[in-house]
């Protein structure tokens, strides 16, 4: 149950800290009232009683929004350990205050039930706001109807995901995957993509799996960066030939970057990438660990990959641009629900932590090496997926009439990762032992302080759901959709190259 606060507290001036934008930083007071940032300014005048947060050496940002995560799912015969609650608390305790969840309905189930499976658990779980994405994870005239009344006033879904792996599961063949991605663009929506070869994953898991290797090395091996290359450039062409712009998500490999630049040069449509946590804070070495528990909690899809230069280049494509995003993907199994896979890969529950430490690893790999800058990791944390989920500047900016969603990060702060001090539903973490510096200290959801000096007050059921709308302009540009429903035949499509996304004028 809410308790009403008493109009004092609904006030809360943060004073003397550099607020840190996408296109700036300046140093600056932020006022908020009732959940809303109302000035932004220096020698501000208040009302007395106004409770103030020093932020003298500190950085005033945008609250974190994770693109991806996975809470209370169902998938490969578990559950995911971190449901709303937990797993939107662990957001809050590492600085992010809005998150993305997929409702992933099963091969043939309504979406708008599943939509409303999701609502259910989500609504009075949330400690911060979130919004979500559906899957369509098969095709049919009724998926495309419901695609449609998704995407009304009434549900507010903007982008839909879709698989080319998890074949028997949620895998679409490209027939069905360009009629989805077809619909996306007639919608004015953005289709997302797992990106890797389910076909080429099946064969090899049975080739492996033939020769005696059934341990979690496996899983890497059946899938390597060019099973997930060829995907990223046969999902491009696809949405090139459905005249649509598209969004890959949980891009994990050099290899994928590549795939996405090149088609980047040569379509006309706008092409969007995340990275995740997990790939930028870790590498694939673990899959070789001798301990089962060790190595299986590592096991996520696409894999982490065996090249240590990855997290290094990742990070760097975030700070180019050739990425824009970087989400959690979180999605935690109990080592019990591990254990499925004990004497087959294939059959070990897909996912991984990092809601809780997505933004402190990406500070502490990005930011304090320099690779990229203070507003480019706003950009990149919470701004751009504000921007591409049409959130903005509701969410993603401190400015006045924006959402009072809000970390007052501490870039001295020192501390290490463990499963033993973390938020997180599971007793393992795959950044335990990194020692980072760089934390929140304030997470202020909505005008609330939800993490307070480092200790974490969070209400259950205090987020809302954010509708999203269509036609997000960092996405389809400001242009009116025309009339007609775009994705005819086009040949416009061979053209010139498509720019690299510009999420930079929309303020
Ligand atoms: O391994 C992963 N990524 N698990 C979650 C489901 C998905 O594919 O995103
Ligand atoms: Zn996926
Ligand atoms: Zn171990
Ligand atoms: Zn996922």
């Amino acid at each position: 149950m809410l308790i009403m606060e008493t109009s004092s507290q609904n006030r809360l001036l943060i004073k003397n800290g550099k607020i840190v934008n996408d296109d700036g930083m300046e140093d600056l007071d932020v006022y908020i009232e009732d959940g809303i940032i109302k000035q932004v300014g220096r020698n501000l005048i208040i009302p007395g009683g106004t409770r103030t947060i020093d932020a003298t050496g500190k950085l005033v940002m945008p609250g974190g929004i994770d693109p991806h995560t996975h809470f209370e799912l169902e998938m490969m015969g578990a559950k995911s350990a971190d449901d709303f609650y937990k797993g939107t608390r662990a957001a809050v305790a590492g600085g992010t205050t809005c998150v993305i969840d997929f409702v992933l309905p099963q091969k043939g189930q309504s979406l708008l039930e599943a939509y409303a499976n999701w609502r259910e658990k989500a609504d009075g779980k949330v400690c911060c706001d979130y919004g979500l994405h559906v899957g369509v994870t098969w095709w049919s005239p009724q998926v495309r109807k419901e695609m449609q009344q998704l995407t009304t006033e009434q549900y507010g879904i903007n982008s839909f995901k879709m698989f080319m792996a998890y074949k028997d599961a949620w895998m679409l063949d490209d027939y069905d995957l360009y009629c989805a991605i077809e619909t996306c663009a007639e919608l004015r929506a953005l289709p997302q993509v797992h990106a890797e070869n389910g076909n080429i994953i099946a064969r090899n898991t049975e080739k492996l799996l033939a020769k005696g290797v059934t341990g979690p090395e496996g899983h890497q091996l059946s899938r390597d960066e060019e099973v997930e290359a060829e995907a990223v450039n046969r999902a491009c062409v696809i949405a090139n030939q459905a005249s649509s712009p598209l969004y890959i998500v949980h891009m994990m490999s050099r290899s994928a970057v590549r795939a996405l630049q090149q088609a980047r040069a040569r379509q006309r449509h706008v092409l969007l990438g995340e990275t995740l946590a997990a790939s930028v804070g870790t590498d694939g070495s673990h899959y070789g660990n001798s301990c089962f528990r060790h190595a299986a909690a590592h096991v996520l899809s696409p894999p982490l990959r065996p090249d240590p230069a990855t997290p290094q280049a990742l990070c760097e494509a975030l700070a180019d641009d050739d990425l824009q995003l970087i989400g959690s993907d979180n999605c935690t199994f109990h080592e019990k629900d591990k254990e499925l896979g004990k004497n087959n890969f294939c059959k070990i529950p897909n996912g991984v932590n990092g809601v809780e430490d997505r933004m402190a690893i990406l500070w502490q790999k990005a930011v304090n090496t320099g690779i990229m800058d203070p507003c480019r990791f706003v950009a990149v944390t919470s701004t751009n997926a504000a921007k591409i989920f049409n959130m903005y500047p509701q969410k993603g900016r401190v400015a006045v009439n924006s959402d009072a969603d809000l970390v007052v990060w501490d870039p001295k702060l020192e501390r290490t990762i463990s499963a033993a001090t973390h938020k997180q539903a599971v007793n393992f973490n795959i950044f335990e032992g990194q020692h980072v510096v760089g934390s929140p200290q304030y997470v202020i959801v909505n005008g609330r302080v939800c993490l307070d000096d480092g200790e974490l007050r969070v209400v259950e059921g205090f987020g809302k759901f954010i509708k999203t709308a269509v036609d997000s302009p960092a996405v389809f540009g400001s242009a009116p959709a025309p009339a007609a429903a775009p994705a005819q035949l086009d040949v416009s499509h061979v053209s010139n190259g498509s720019p690299s996304p510009d999420l930079g004028n929309m303020t």
